[in-house]
């Protein structure tokens, strides 16, 4: 079972890939045909689990702390949605291909890789066919000349019915957000500003799917669209209490970021508002409850160039991997975009009353990759060091809870083991494991982040006490089976 094997990865991707494939968090899709489309991925028993959990940590941290609506709409809309989005126009990359052996080729990122400049997203064709004539940029397999300049629509189109009416899957999950807007404005009778969270699948056809999880075709987003009125951004008083907290802002041009409170960066004039410097700091808020080090945050500000079509103010939160810096959460301001986009195509009014007057509500997102995230948590957690591959998760992202391990594969301490086993798997994530010496299971465990293992031994059959052994000091004490439940409620819990 191998992967196929990409350029400019590290060591610590390719330990972790291996990790996953033979431990069960993910493997590519069709993986046992030789027509298995690249891009594509199944999660495995582990990976499944550690995503629900982190959507779990995404609900708390954001959905609920800030009392969002959550929904779960079509993965196909109709071709009207995206005429009015204007991903039918606009969601395209540029695109060339080979003259001589017809490789195709995305040129913005054929340029970065080839030359180290970095393009712009929104950098029009000519240029870059001027910059790839300049610096003598050929095809990577046979060196030919780069030909056929196009623009290429990144969504997969779809035949609805025996008619095959066009439709799209979506190429981002908010676009039902936008469509079921006022619906659910007037009946789960809210008020501006409110949000609108969804977790689901996107689709992306993109030209070169690579690096495992890090761009896939098709991909989980937990989106989240903030609506408000854009007179009224600064009226927003739930951001006092984050006035204080420190975000790592880079401005365009900067090359670090700098750790500047949201009243600062407010009173410079580098945030538009307190909304959105109060959902960036959540945003922020958040990966550091997944344990990623503020450190290894920034909050990046795109340029004219850099943003999205719809976008009039754009922060990308990025984590530090061993490849380099990741977009993890696109955090834009869409202004009157997509309201106005449907409510052009549509007919259907997307006013509301706030304030006693009626407006178009703006739109701030946080656009989350959910797979991208899991694979930086992983890579942050994955210690190698002294030989030994330790996968030092969070307990409450861990996938399984705990190993319930009787000392030798021998009665009574197996039949007492599987006892505890069956009292504790219907509240946690817990597995039972008779097989191989203890250290070889204690080591298995750790391989796959798991926080405790419990031990049944002979002194279990005295007293009715287990030993813990935790993952990261290896430091092992001794408790009541009966404490367990409550014992393991505490370890587990969310800092
Ligand atoms: N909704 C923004 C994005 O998918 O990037």
């Amino acid at each position: 079972m191998q992967l196929r094997q990409d350029k400019g990865v590290s060591r610590k991707f390719e330990e972790l890939i291996k990790l996953a494939l033979e431990r069960g968090f993910f493997t590519s899709a069709s993986e046992i045909y030789s027509d298995a489309p690249a891009g594509f991925w199944d999660y495995g028993p582990l990976g499944a689990a550690m995503k629900r959990k982190f959507i779990e940590l995404w609900r708390r941290e954001l959905v609920r702390r800030d009392c969002m609506l959550e929904i779960d709409g079509a993965q196909i809309l109709s071709k009207s949605v995206f005429k009015a989005s204007g991903h039918l126009d606009s969601f395209v990359d540029p695109i060339a291909r080979c003259s001589k052996c017809g490789a195709i080729y995305r040129v913005d990122k054929l340029i970065e890789e080839r030359t180290g400049l970095h393009v712009p997203e929104r950098l029009n064709l000519d240029e870059m066919r001027r910059i790839v004539e300049e610096n003598d940029v050929r095809c990577t397999r046979c060196g030919g000349k780069l030909t056929g300049y196009y623009y290429f629509n990144m969504m997969f189109r779809i035949g609805i019915g025996v008619a095959e009416a066009d439709a799209y899957l979506r190429p981002e999950t908010c676009q039902n957000i936008f469509v079921d807007f006022l619906r659910l404005y007037k009946t789960m009778r809210r008020k501006l500003p409110f949000a609108i969270a969804q977790y689901g699948k996107s689709f992306r056809n993109e030209i070169s799917p690579r690096q495992g999880l890090l761009r896939m075709r098709e991909f989980y987003q937990a989106e989240i669209e903030v609506f408000f009125n854009p007179n009224r951004a600064n009226d927003f008083p739930k951001a006092d209490a984050v006035m204080d907290y420190e975000l790592r802002l880079q401005q365009v041009g900067e090359s670090e970021p700098s750790e500047i409170t949201c009243r600062e960066a407010l009173s410079q004039g580098l945030i538009s508002s307190k909304l959105v410097a109060y959902y960036l700091a959540l945003i922020q808020q958040f990966y550091e409850k997944a344990g990623i080090p503020k450190e290894r945050i920034r909050l990046r500000q795109l340029g004219e160039d850099e943003k999205a079509f719809y976008a009039v103010e754009a922060w990308d939160l990025e984590v530090e991997t061993s490849l380099g810096w990741i977009e993890l959460v696109a955090c834009n301001n869409r202004g009157d975009h997509d309201l106005g986009g449907h409510q052009r195509m549509s007919g259907q009014e997307m006013e509301v009353l706030d304030d006693g007057q009626k407006i178009l509500p703006h739109v701030f997102e946080l656009s989350m990759g959910v797979d991208r995230s899991l694979y930086c948590i992983l890579e942050n957690f994955l210690d190698l060091e002294n030989g030994k591959t330790i996968l030092r998760l969070p307990p409450y992202l861990a996938p399984i809870d705990a190993a319930i391990l009787p000392l030798v594969s021998r009665e009574p301490l197996t039949s007492k083991a599987m006892e505890i086993y069956d009292e504790l798997r219907r509240d946690f994530d817990v597995e039972y494991d008779d097989s191989g010496s203890i250290g070889r299971r204690y080591m298995r465990y750790d391989e796959v982040g798991v926080p405790i293992c419990i031990t049944v031994d002979y002194q279990t059959m005295e007293d009715d006490t287990v030993t813990i052994r935790f993952r990261d000091s290896a430091h092992q004490i001794r408790v009541d089976v009966s404490d367990l439940p409550c014992l393991m409620r505490g370890w587990l819990a969310y800092p």
